[in-house]
C-alpha cells in the first residue's frame, strides 16, 4: 500500500501520534521511491526537526541532497513566520500613508505571536513548497508534527480562502475604497484606525485597490491550489502511523474523522513497531495484546487498507539502516 501510493502520487503525506515513527517511515518510503526511480523531496514540518537526526547530518530550510534523486528539506515554523511578516509588512508599507510607518512596525510586532500565526505561516510555507516541488520532482513526502496541530492545519486552507473570498466578494461588490480598506485593515487586526488617518489623492486610491486585490488574488490562488491537491485523491494520500496500542488506536480514529471533516482522505494506515511473536514469551504477550488493539482499529475503520512494521532491534539511523527498514515496506 506504502509503495503503490508513493509510485503511484504526488504529494504524500505522513501523519499520527507524537513518537510512532513518522519521520522513520516517511523517511524509508522517499528513500524506497527515490531507489525505484522516481524524484524524491522528502519535507519536514516539524519543529522537533528530526529529519536531521535521521540522516546523521544537518538539514535546513533548503533542498539538500541525501541520495540520489533524493532532496530533503525541514521546514522552519520560526524562519516561515518572519519570512511571512516580513512580506505581510512589506505590502502594508506599500498600501499604507507614509506617516502609518511606526503603526504598522507596532502591529507587526504583536503580530509575531497573534494566535494562529504560526499555522498560517507554516501553511503558506507547505503551500509555497507543493507549488514547487509539483514542478521539480515527481513525489513530494511530508513527515509531519503530531497529529492535533496537522488536523488543524489540514483544514486551514479551506478557512483561509474563504477569508480571501470573503474579502474579494466584499470588495467587488462595494467597488470603493475606503470600504476594502477598512475591511483590509480590520481582519488584518489594524482597525478603523486606518481609514480614519488614511488620506490620498483618488488616482493612489485606486492603485492601492488593485494591489491589494492582487495579494488577495495570489492567496486565493495559492491556497487553492493546495486546498486542490490536499482533496483530490488521485495526487494526495494522507497516511496516518501508528503503533498497535490503546492510545495511538484511539487517536488514529479520532484523526482520520478530523481529516475526512477537511475534505482529505487517508489513504491508509501504517501499523510501526509490530512485535514479534517468536522471540519469547514476553513479546509474545505484547503482541496478543496488540492483536486485540488491531481489532478495535480494523472495526473502527474497516475499509482502510493497512500494513504492518516490525519492531527493529537496531537503531534506524543513516542510509543503510534505512534501506534496510525500507524492505519490509509493503
Ligand atoms: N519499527 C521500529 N522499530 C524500532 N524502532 C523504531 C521503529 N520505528 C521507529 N523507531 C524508533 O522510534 C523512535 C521514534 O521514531 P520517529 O522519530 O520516526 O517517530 P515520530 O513519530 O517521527 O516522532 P515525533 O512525533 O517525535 O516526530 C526513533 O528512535 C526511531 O528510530
Ligand atoms: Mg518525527
Amino acid at each position: 500500500m506504502l509503495l503503490s501510493l508513493a509510485a503511484s502520487r504526488r504529494v504524500l503525506f505522513l501523519g499520527g501520534k507524537g513518537g510512532v515513527g513518522k519521520t522513520t517511515v516517511a523517511t524509508a518510503t522517499a528513500l524506497a521511491a527515490a531507489d525505484a526511480g522516481r524524484r524524491v523531496l522528502l519535507v519536514s514540518t516539524d519543529p522537533a526537526h528530526n529529519l536531521g537526526h535521521i540522516w546523521n547530518r544537518p538539514i535546513g530550510p533548503r533542498a539538500v541532497r541525501l541520495a540520489a534523486d533524493l532532496d530533503a528539506l525541514e521546514i522552519d515554523p520560526e524562519a516561515s513566520v518572519r519570512a511571512h511578516l516580513d512580506e505581510v509588512e512589506g505590502a502594508l508599507r506599500q498600501l499604507m500613508p507614509r506617516e502609518m510607518g511606526g503603526e504598522i512596525a507596532r502591529h507587526m510586532r504583536l503580530s509575531q505571536d497573534a494566535p494562529g500565526m504560526h499555522e498560517a505561516a507554516l501553511l503558506e510555507r507547505i503551500a509555497a513548497t507543493v507549488e514547487q516541488g509539483l514542478r521539480d520532482y515527481d513525489l513530494i513526502v511530508f513527515d509531519t508534527a503530531p497529529s492535533g496541530h496537522t488536523a488543524r492545519l489540514m483544514a486551514l486552507p479551506e478557512l483561509i480562502q474563504a477569508w480571501t473570498e470573503g474579502m474579494l466578494h466584499r470588495q467587488e461588490r462595494s467597488g470603493r475604497f475606503d470600504t476594502a480598506l477598512a475591511n483590509f485593515g480590520r481582519d488584518e487586526g489594524l482597525g478603523d484606525r486606518i481609514v480614519g488617518s488614511a488620506e490620498r489623492a483618488p488616482a493612489e486610491g485606486e492603485r492601492r485597490v488593485e494591489r491589494i486585490r492582487d495579494i488577495l488574488h495570489r492567496r486565493r490562488h495559492r491556497f487553492a491550489g493546495l486546498r486542490e491537491v490536499l482533496r483530490d485523491a488521485q495526487r494526495a494520500a494522507f497516511v496516518i502511523v501508528l503503533t498497535a496500542e490503546r492510545l495511538p488506536v484511539l487517536e488514529t480514529v479520532e484523526f482520520e474523522a478530523q481529516l475526512r471533516g477537511s475534505g482529505v482522505q487517508v489513504g491508509g494506515l501504517v501499523v510501526n513497531r509490530r512485535s514479534p511473536g517468536d522471540a519469547g514469551e514476553f513479546l509474545a504477550a505484547r503482541r496478543a495484546r496488540e492483536e486485540d488493539h488491531l481489532a478495535a482499529l480494523a472495526a473502527a475503520l474497516p475499509d482502510l487498507p493497512r500494513i504492518e512494521l516490525p519492531l527493529q532491534a537496531g537503531e534506524i539511523v543513516g542510509i543503510d539502516a534505512l534501506r534496510g527498514f525500507a524492505t519490509q515496506l509493503a
